[in-house]
C-alpha cells in the first residue's frame, strides 16, 4: 500500500467520523479527484468507506487483512517485524523470503517478515503440501542468528513457546506444542512451523522461520480429511478474529523468546516449552530417517532435542523425526 493511502486511513481513524473530501484534500495536499481515487484503493484493499455528499468520507470498517500499516498499529517489537513485505497471494512465503535473504545481506534483512493472504503452493514438513487459504496467518520470519549453529533448533523451540503463547494470551484457548514444532488445541492440530536454514561449516548465513496458522477459516472450506485432523481459531471461538492484532502479539512473543536464546538463556524457553507441552510423558512412537521405535518422552534438552525412554530402560535422543502419540 502507497504510502498516501496510509495517510488518508489515518486521517479517516483519528477523525472518528465523517471528514469531508475537501478537509482530506487540503491535509494530503491533493485534488478532491485524487482524495475520490485514494478512496476507491482504500475500498480495494478492504475498508468499509462511506461518502455522502453532505457529510463526506467515513470509515465504518477497518480491512480485515494484514496489511503492513494494520499490523505495525499493534506492534510493539524493536526489531520483528519493523520491515514487513507484503503479498495479497505467492507461492509460499518461505521462496519470497528467500529470495529476499539470498539476494540481499541477511544481517540488514534480520526481522524481516514475509506475509501473504494466500499461498498456493505452502510447503509443510517433509515437503507436505501446507493448505493455505485467505484468513489465515502465513508469515516467514528472516533471522540472522548469533547464536552456535548446534543450537539453531532451538529457535523451533522458541517460534513454538511463542504462538502458544500467543494464542492462549489473546484467545484463552488452551493451546498446546507437540514436539517438535506443531501446536495442537484439544486433539487437532492449529499451527505449524518449518525452520530452513542457510550454512556452510560453522557459519550460519540466514534462517527462515515459516509459520502456519488456521485462523479465520471455516473448516467447512477444507477437505474431509483436514477437518479430521486440523481446528482453527475462527472454529474454537465461533468466530472471526482480528489477525493483525494476533500477529503483532505473536511478532513480540517471538521476539522476547528469540532475545532469550540470543542471549543463551537456553533455560526459560525450555521451562515454558516443557509446560506447555502435549508430548512429555506420553508413549509416543518415533519415526526417524533411519529408525523407528516407541518409549515415553521425557523431556527435551538444551539443543531441542527430544529424551525418550525406550521400553529396555536405554533412553535415545532425537533432533529430528515425525511423531504419533497413540
Ligand atoms: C508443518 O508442517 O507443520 C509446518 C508448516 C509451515 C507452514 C508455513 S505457512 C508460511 C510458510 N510458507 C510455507 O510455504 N510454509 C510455511
Amino acid at each position: 500500500m502507497k504510502e498516501s493511502l496510509y495517510r488518508t486511513i489515518r486521517l479517516l481513524e483519528e477523525a472518528g467520523g465523517p471528514v469531508s473530501g475537501e478537509v482530506l484534500a487540503e491535509r494530503l495536499g491533493v485534488t478532491r479527484a485524487a482524495v475520490w481515487k485514494q478512496i476507491q484503493e482504500l475500498r480495494e484493499q478492504g475498508y468499509g468507506i462511506l461518502a455522502s455528499q453532505k457529510d463526506g468520507y467515513t470509515l465504518v470498517q477497518s480491512s480485515g487483512r494484514l496489511l503492513p500499516y494494520e499490523v505495525k498499529k499493534h506492534l510493539k517489537t524493536r526489531v520483528i517485524g519493523r520491515q514487513i513485505t507484503y503479498l495479497p497471494t505467492t507461492p509460499s512465503t518461505n521462496d519470497v523470503a528467500r529470495w529476499l535473504a539470498a539476494g540481499g545481506d541477511p544481517a540488514m534483512l534480520h526481522g524481516t517478515v514475509v506475509i501473504a493472504e494466500e499461498q498456493t503452493g505452502g510447503v509443510g514438513r517433509l515437503k507436505r503440501a501446507w493448505v493455505s487459504p485467505e484468513g489465515g496467518v502465513w508469515i516467514t520470519i528472516i533471522l540472522k542468528p548469533t547464536l552456535p549453529i548446534d543450537h539453531v533448533f532451538m529457535i523451533t523451540m522458541a517460534g513454538a513457546v511463542a504462538i502458544a503463547r500467543a494464542i492462549r494470551r489473546e484467545f484463552d484457548l488452551g493451546a498446546m506444542i507437540k514436539w517438535p514444532n506443531d501446536i495442537y488445541i484439544g486433539d487437532k492440530k492449529v499451527a505449524g512451523l518449518l525452520l530452513e536454514l542457510a550454512a556452510e561449516a560453522d557459519t550460519i548465513h540466514y534462517c527462515l522461520l515459516g509459520i502456519g496458522i488456521d485462523v479465520n477459516i471455516d473448516p467447512s472450506e477444507l477437505s474431509p480429511g483436514l477437518q479430521r485432523a486440523v481446528t482453527t481459531i475462527q472454529a474454537e471461538l465461533e468466530h472471526e478474529v482480528d489477525r493483525a492484532k494476533f500477529l503483532a502479539r505473536l511478532l513480540r512473543e517471538f521476539e522476547r523468546h528469540y532475545d532469550l536464546l540470543e542471549s543463551q538463556e537456553y533455560d526459560a524457553i525450555l521451562r515454558e516449552w516443557r509446560s506447555m507441552s502435549c508430548t512429555l510423558d506420553q508413549h509416543v512412537h518415533v519415526n526417524t530417517l533411519t529408525k523407528s521405535f516407541q518409549g515415553e518422552a521425557i523431556d527435551i534438552d538444551e539443543y531441542g532435542a527430544l529424551l525418550i525412554r525406550k521400553e529396555n530402560g536405554r533412553v535415545e535422543r532425537v533432533i529430528a523425526g515425525d511423531l504419533s502419540h497413540p
